[in-house]
């Protein structure tokens, strides 16, 4: 959800920014701009569209500079236009700035300046920011740092911004409230990211933008980091650890499909350094100061959103039903304004691929309000979240560009597998060799989920079938519940097929209408518990026409023989199912993508990043 990638040194900025924006295009977007201070003076450039339509925009225009900020937007305020994209500039155009986040009062600013005389061409939050700026400016004694600091003051919302002035080429200066922003310190040159990625290439070194933190950029010397009443802040000077090659696809034709490919190697790196097969030992570093309370703890509260709430209700089952310990799941969103009551002894644990998702956050920030001990499990290092929780375990997934979560949602269900049989063993509720029999099955999870790949182009075949079904259903029951709920997501996502994932005993209760043979259900059997049930469901979806395609245990004649189309998956421990259940539901939702040629790493509206409320 909106990039921000800025550029102040000895190099061209342009071909910088350019290649920046397209690292951010998997925050998803539907603009972008771009303003470069060079002999004409301050240029700024903008195209609704992709970044290839900004590239088309600025032929043979001058994009000469060494300073330039640049922008992709995701519209809130206004549509996705040439006019609404950003950097925005006030009325003397002398200027410019890119903005992430919300200004919720910019109404009340707006009257305001309009009172004193200032005229706007946009719809947008980010156009009062910047007017407001100039107007702070006017004010005696004040310069434009100071002018900044002012005008965030009286702002409400969120915020992570570059600004760029005409008239003094040499220095940039940006800010942030509750939305990402990075520094990055090269060799005589910073850039400036809603992430690291646009600059990885140049500089692993960065400064992380703290809340309410103003810093001045230079051309040369050292950045000075100051709060909103001028008091100076100490840089951190952090690394980051991040794999250049992670960001390139790899030789899949998307980054999802290269993404659901590595699912073998990402959930083995989340393992990684955690479980010792020979002594048993099972061990999450991040949490170990927490582990005596979470072993004792009388409530769990799950919060998150999206792909990572169904994580959640996953980490519900798994928790509550190898560690004892009664969970309650949240949507993030809901828990921050319903008035729930938390206590001082109640754990959250707080589940985020990006770790910047806002109501995630506002979530984190109530519950620490209340007393509560928050924990984090997050994919990228580093992220708001991993700094806002008391602790936690990172998922280590690797870098996730497509904006449909795959290989970070096994990576979370990893992990709370790691945490419920951590918390269980710490209750003395596992023998030891029930213990080591699942700590040995987990081993053999990445080698399933092999199998089911291989399985790539027959999932394919049958995919295609169902290029133009209208509706999908999703049933499974148990583990299998959440998998069918997030399956259901991942197909509505991409290829933008309405679809619902139910609790199989639910159809009955309403969905069951919808069932014609127009209507694709996919019924995830594996879990052997229910076999007999899930007979009874698919013979009541074929006694209405419907046409099934179940997820079956490998060698389920049973069920094959009712199914109109089968994938067969291999057996496992039934906590662990989902993992290998999910990834056939993945490659359905892609290959149904790919066959009505939507844009499956970028999808319509979506954004990888939530960053808004
Ligand atoms: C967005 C993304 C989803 C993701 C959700 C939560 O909606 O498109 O894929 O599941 O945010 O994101 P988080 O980074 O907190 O897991």
């Amino acid at each position: 959800m909106c990039g921000i990638v800025s550029y102040i040194g000895p190099k061209q900025a342009y071909p910088l920014l350019i290649n920046g924006l397209k690292r951010l295009e998997y925050r998803g977007y539907d603009s972008s701009g771009i303003a470069l201070i060079n002999n004409d003076g301050l240029c700024v450039y903008k195209s609704k569209g992709k970044i290839a339509d900004l590239e088309e925009n600025v032929k043979n225009k001058n994009i000469e500079g060494t300073i330039g900020i640049a922008h992709t937007r995701w519209a809130t305020h206004g549509e996705p236009n040439n006019v609404n994209a950003h950097p925005h500039f006030n009325e003397t155009m002398d200027l410019a700035l890119v903005h992430n986040g919300i200004i919720e009062n910019y109404d009340t600013l707006k009257v305001m300046l309009k009172k004193n005389g200032y005229h706007f061409q946009t719809e947008t939050d980010s156009e009062v920011l910047v007017q407001l700026i100039d107007f702070m400016r006017k004010k005696p004694r004040t310069n434009l740092l100071k002018a900044v600091q002012l005008a965030l003051a009286s702002v409400v919302g969120a915020y992570a911004i570059v600004l760029l002035d005409k008239n003094n080429p040499n220095q940039l200066i940006a800010a942030r409230k509750s939305s990402p922003l990075v520094i990055g310190i090269g060799d005589n040159e910073y850039f400036v990211g809603s992430d690291a990625t646009p600059f990885l290439d140049f500089t692993k070194k960065v400064i992380y933008v703290g809340d309410e933190e103003v810093v001045v950029i230079p051309r040369r010397g050292d950045i000075m980091i100051t709060t909103l009443d001028n008091t100076k802040v100490d840089p951190i000077v952090q690394h980051i650890e991040m794999d250049i090659t992670a960001l390139e696809k790899g030789g899949f034709d998307h980054f999802m499909l290269k993404e659901i490919y590595e699912q073998p190697e990402s959930i083995m790196d989340t393992m990684r350094g955690r479980i010792n097969v020979e002594d048993c030992y099972l061990q999450l570093g991040g949490i170990m100061d927490y582990k005596e309370k979470l072993i004792n703890a009388k409530r769990i509260i799950i919060v998150a959103c999206g792909t990572s709430w169904h994580a959640g209700l996953l980490g519900e089952y798994l928790i509550e039903n190898l560690a004892r310990i009664p969970v309650e799941v949240e949507y993030a969103s809901e828990f921050r304004y319903r008035n729930a009551p938390i206590f001082a002894d109640d754990i959250v644990i707080a589940i985020s691929q990006s770790g910047e998702t806002a109501d995630t956050l506002a979530a984190i920030e109530l519950a620490k309000k209340k007393g509560a001990t928050v924990l984090g499990i997050c994919n990228v290092v580093g992220s708001s979240i991993a700094r806002a929780t008391n602790a936690g375990s990172y998922t280590h997934a690797g870098q996730e560009i497509g904006v449909a979560s795959t290989k970070a949602f096994t990576s979370q269900v990893t992990l709370l597998i790691l945490m419920s049989l951590m918390i269980a063993d710490g209750k003395g509720i596992l023998e030891k060799n029930q213990k080591k029999a699942l700590i040995q099955e987990l081993m053999r999870i990445p080698e399933k989920i092999r199998k089911v790949l291989e399985k790539a182009p027959e999932i394919q075949r049958m995919s295609e079938v169902f290029t133009f079904a209208r509706n999908f259903l999703y049933l499974g029951r148990a583990y299998n519940y959440p998998v069918a709920m997030e399956g259901a997501l991942k197909l509505k996502e991409i290829s933008y097929i309405h679809a619902e994932g139910y609790p199989s005993a639910e159809m009955k209760h309403g969905p069951i209408a919808l069932i014609d043979k127009e209507t694709p259900v996919v019924f995830i059997a594996t879990t052997p518990s229910n076999h007999q049930k899930n007979i009874s469901n698919i013979q009541e979806i074929k006694a209405r026409q419907g046409r099934v395609i179940s997820i079956i245990l490998e060698g389920d004649e049973e069920i094959k023989r009712l199914s109109d189309f089968y994938i067969e998956i291999p057996d496992t421990e039934e906590e662990f199912t989902p993992l290998i259940s999910v990834v056939p539901l993945q490659l359905i939702a892609y290959y149904i993508a790919v066959a009505r040629k939507c844009n499956v790493d970028q999808p319509r509206n979506l954004a990888k990043s939530v960053t808004v409320e």
